[in-house]
């Protein structure tokens, strides 16, 4: 390592930090300008001066609050001691104050009411707030200087749709008859791009900003990079296979380093009916089974409504061979779907581009590896369904600093042209990525799911396949099944990757391995084994290259609940009362302090009967490195199988549940602002187990059984309308840093 002088005051934090935990001294890490929460973090802060190292230092604890406790029966959100949460955005809200002939756009009734009118929902915030991200504006470009003014671009995933219309969906089931309802719902999916202001200390939406804009399911989209023309995607909307109209399940999310918001179709394959494969290929037929567009009915019954619209806006939901061509009908429409979408949020009339050299797949979110002028621009990025992998996509195009605020173009620079990659886990704890765009002809292979081998049979013609039908192109490759990956998360201290392998009720014991090495069994699951809990697993790139095709790789915790405290097969990380965990899903590096957040979606965990269980939540995290813990081995045994398998588990070090939510949510989506103070975090779906017949005493109210900071403690309110999902804002009371006691100027 080279000396920090004390005028090298512009170094990247990074750098600074990687020096730190290499040993440089307290004095040295000063001088390179570091702050005092990366201080603490490191255990460096408070020592009393001189030539301390992090070792000789009087540890400080960098999470410096009180863990909330597991919360089975409060309907609200709860967070730690010190802190508060406030309510930014919910289902419905107006995100304009005027529609487009300037009328004001009114409150959401929350009652299903046909007020609402349909095309006020162009104005509003969609459902089931998921992936987000907070860009700093200043001077209408992006600018991570900026932490009070920024444009926070939010995904609507899905929809409950019990509580969007009167009384649930009209008819419950079979043909749906309201086209009114399904319009509303078209609009409920998609993205929400909002500004927000920090006004006297609290951050609220400018409903007057041009940058306001809602992205929805009829919102029209480039088809982008290598697949844009191809026959495949060719539709009666766009007979040159050049744009498809909207984007549906946008769970995670990501940015690039230009400044653009990426937007992840996770489970499209759902929302489109197939009434029969009539007119198919073979190859299609073995596209459509791999992709699981197989409904006969679609998700929400779209395509049921009796369609005069000219733009065939029900009929373009069923993907049924009926014309004589592809551009007679539908039938490619799924496949202009599960990709990344590219979102310039500075551009407001800009139209969104489907990032195809990215893959096709059940896409979770995409997340920026380490970015170094002159290298290619990485992602990271999970397939989310059980035994599916985890994928990189490395750009061709080398990074320019210049092209910070680059927008669209940029875009089409880094992303419509690069290496796509399949990762497998190796039992020795190395890892190689798998290169996926160099396969042809016919191949047969056998994928091999929770011990059942399939046999599938694909040709492959130019690399196109590679992009279209990933998951088949990477089931020949031999990538490893995974335990459902969701998030990733880079650490900024050192560009170690983290993803949650969130569960697999299916894992069986005869196919554990070391990366997805337990299976057994739970209160809630006793008569089958599976990973019940999930893991997060974190890996190393050979020489710390982003782009490398080999790794190492450990895993960093193990979810476990409280009826597994004394269990060490199944509480391989030692979890206790302040940290138990189950189903991690989201997940994010604080930029500012180096914590690591972590997120939970487990709708069982709740009904654990030993009165421990609890809602989901949101922990803090103070990780070490890959290979800082030990080799353990861990036996499965179910139905006369035993199996002992070995795997490495990392330390745990500090981990805190700073949260809990209200009654049935998901806890998901989370993004900071740059001076660590605010983390905007989305509660999805409260309430959402509730049935028909309970539909006006809901399972949740929340927001309006409890607003703002609570505590299990506290009798819950009597609950009065219907849940709504939501953006909160954590931020201490005292306005400090989260995580930490230190207030940075
Ligand atoms: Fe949409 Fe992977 O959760
Ligand atoms: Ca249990
Ligand atoms: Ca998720």
């Amino acid at each position: 390592m080279s000396n920090v002088n004390a005028g090298e005051t512009s170094r990247h934090f990074d750098e600074v930090l990687q020096e730190a935990q290499a040993g440089a001294s307290r004095r040295q890490v000063l001088r390179g300008g570091l702050g005092l929460s990366a201080l603490s973090f490191l255990g460096l802060a408070g020592c009393g001066g001189g030539e301390s190292t992090a070792a000789a230092a009087t540890p400080l604890k960098a999470l410096n609050f009180t863990a909330t406790p597991l919360n089975q029966t409060y309907d609200g959100v709860s967070v730690a001691s010190g802190y508060k949460a406030e309510v930014l955005l919910k289902l419905g809200d107006p995100i304009k104050d005027k529609d487009l002939a300037n009328v004001p756009v009114p409150a959401y009734s929350n009652t299903g009411s046909t007020a609402d009118t349909v095309a006020s929902y162009d104005f509003r915030a969609g459902d089931h707030h998921d992936g987000m991200y907070f860009f700093g504006l200043g001077n209408n470009k992006w600018d991570k200087t900026v932490s009070d003014k920024g444009i926070l671009c939010i995904n609507h995933e899905a929809i409950t749709p019990l509580f969007l219309h009167t009384a649930g969906p009209s008819p419950a089931s079979g043909n749906r008859t309201a086209a009114d309802e399904v319009q509303k719902e078209f609009r409920l999916h998609g993205v929400s791009v909002v500004e927000v202001n920090k006004v006297n200390g609290a951050f609220q939406v400018n409903l007057a900003s041009t940058f306001n804009r809602r992205i929805t399911t009829l919102t029209e989209m480039d088809i982008a990079g290598p697949l844009s023309g191809h026959p495949l995607l060719r539709t009666k909307f766009s007979p040159t296979g050049v744009k498809t109209r909207g984007t549906v399940n946008n769970c995670a999310s990501g940015y690039t380093p230009w400044g653009t918001y990426l937007t992840c179709e996770e489970n499209y394959a759902g929302y489109f009916k197939r009434s029969n494969t009539t007119g198919r290929s073979a190859n299609e037929r073995a596209s459509e089974v791999r992709n699981g567009v197989t409904s006969t009915s679609g998700r929400e019954r779209w395509s049921s409504i009796s369609d005069a619209s000219a733009t065939d806006d029900y009929a373009r939901w069923d993907i049924t061979v009926t014309g004589a061509s592809a551009t007679d009908d539908y039938r490619n429409a799924a496949n202009t779907f599960g990709f990344n979408v590219e979102i310039d949020p500075f551009a407001p009339t800009s139209i969104p581009r489907k990032r195809t050299a990215m893959g096709r797949f059940a896409h979770e979110g995409a997340w920026v590896g380490p970015v170094t002028v002159g290298k290619p621009v990485v992602f990271y990025m999970g397939c989310d369904s059980i035994n599916e992998y985890i994928y990189k996509f490395v750009s061709t195009a080398l990074w320019v600093a210049s092209d910070v605020n680059g927008g669209l173009a940029a875009g089409d620079k880094y992303l419509n042209d690069g290496k796509l990659y399949v990762a497998r886990f190796n039992s020795d704890f190395s890892g190689e990525w798998l290169e996926l765009s160099n396969l042809a002809g016919t191949q047969t292979f056998t994928r091999t799911v929770n011990s059942v081998a399939t046999t599938e049979t694909f040709t492959f013609g130019d690399t196109s396949d590679a992009y279209l039908n990933t998951r088949l192109a990477a089931d020949k490759k031999g990538a490893t099944p995974m335990d459902r990956p969701e998030w990733g998360a880079v650490n900024p201290v050192n560009g170690e990757v983290y993803l949650t392998l969130t569960k697999n009720a299916d894992r069986t014991v005869a196919s554990t391995e070391p990366a997805n090495p337990r299976s057994y069994t739970d209160n809630s699951t006793s008569t089958k084994s599976g990973n019940t809990n999930g893991h997060i697993i974190r890996w190393r790139e050979m020489g710390s290259n982003p782009a490398a095709t080999t790794f190492t790789w450990d895993i960093y915790v193990f979810g476990a609940e409280s009826d597994d405290l004394n269990n060490p097969q199944v509480n391989l990380s030692g979890l206790t009362a302040d940290n138990f965990l189950s189903a991690p899903d989201g997940l994010w590096f604080s930029q500012k302090t180096g914590i690591l957040y972590i997120q939970t979606d487990d709708g069982d965990f709740v009904k654990e009967t030993d009165g421990k269980g609890s809602t989901c939540m949101l922990l803090a995290a103070m990780p070490g490195t890959v290979g800082d813990g030990s080799t353990v081995a861990v036996t499965n045994s179910f139905g006369g199988t035993t199996k002992t398998v070995t795997t490495k588990v990392g330390k745990t070090g500090e981990l805190k549940r700073l949260l809990t939510g209200p009654i049935d949510c998901e806890i998901t989506g989370i993004t900071e602002t740059y001076d660590g103070k605010a983390l905007f975090v989305n509660i999805q779906h409260p309430g959402e187990e509730t049935s028909l017949a309970n539909i006006a005493t809901p399972n949740s109210s929340w927001p309006y059984s409890n607003t703002g900071n609570g505590n299990p403690a506290t009798p819950t309110t009597a609950k009065s309308g219907r849940p709504r999902s939501a953006t909160i804002v954590l931020t201490r009371i005292d306005g400090g840093i989260i995580g930490t006691d230190f207030s940075l100027s």
